[in-house]
């Protein structure tokens, strides 16, 4: 319990300096990162094998996953995106194809409507690309505090394989972790695949 406790606070202290950074960095740092990001996943063997990517829609100075999104679409992927229902703390992946077809939800992320909503489930042949405000070389994540993540993957383990995507200076060597936190299968930065 006591350890539980101080990787809480600990979580809670990363995540607002690495807030901080983030958000100082500049428009076109963002863009070219993400571009570099993107890039690597369109060439990587993983995303050419996949048929399903499950990505979120990036929101703020978040690593924009719009190029990625878009590649996919006139790849003939199938595409879904996080909708979240705060109240019951649940989110679904429903299928998009268009980008256009996103209006802004909770906290003002785009996400797909409530009428326009179809549920998909993650397989052998899904990708999921995974936000967070702070990873690590184990692979493991620290998202906004939410726990989405964590319990959208225990309710749905599957064969799926998960890339975080970060700028790299949101890599370090070791996050505090707790034992309903889930790793990932890999992590992409501007820089490197981990
Ligand atoms: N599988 C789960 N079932 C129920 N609650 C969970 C589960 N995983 C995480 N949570 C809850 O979500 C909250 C946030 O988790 P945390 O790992 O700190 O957030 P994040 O992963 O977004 O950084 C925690 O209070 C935790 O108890
Ligand atoms: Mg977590």
């Amino acid at each position: 319990m006591e350890m539980t406790i101080i990787s809480e606070q600990e979580k809670e202290k990363l995540r607002q300096s690495f807030l901080k950074k983030r958000n100082s960095m500049d428009t076109h740092e963002i863009k070219n990162y993400s571009r570099k990001i993107c890039d690597r996943i369109i060439h990587s063997t993983l995303y050419q094998k996949s048929q399903k990517i499950f990505t979120f829609v990036s929101f703020g100075t978040e690593v924009d996953t719009t190029p990625l999104i878009i590649h996919a679409l006139s790849n003939h992927k199938m595409v879904a995106v996080p909708k979240v229902f705060s109240k019951t703390r649940k989110m679904i992946f429903s299928r998009i194809t268009d980008l256009n077809e996103l209006g802004k939800g909770h906290f003002g992320i785009l996400e797909p409507p409530s009428s326009l909503l179809r549920e998909e489930t993650s397989d052998e042949k899904t990708l999921f690309i995974v936000p967070g405000l702070i990873f690590d070389i184990e692979k493991y994540r620290i998202g906004y505090g939410g726990g989405y993540y964590d319990i959208y993957f225990k309710k749905n383990l599957s064969s799926a394989i998960t890339i975080g995507v970060a700028y790299d200076f949101q890599v370090i060597s070791k996050i505090p972790r707790e034992s309903h936190d889930i790793s990932l299968d890999w992590i992409v930065t501007e820089k490197r695949c981990i």
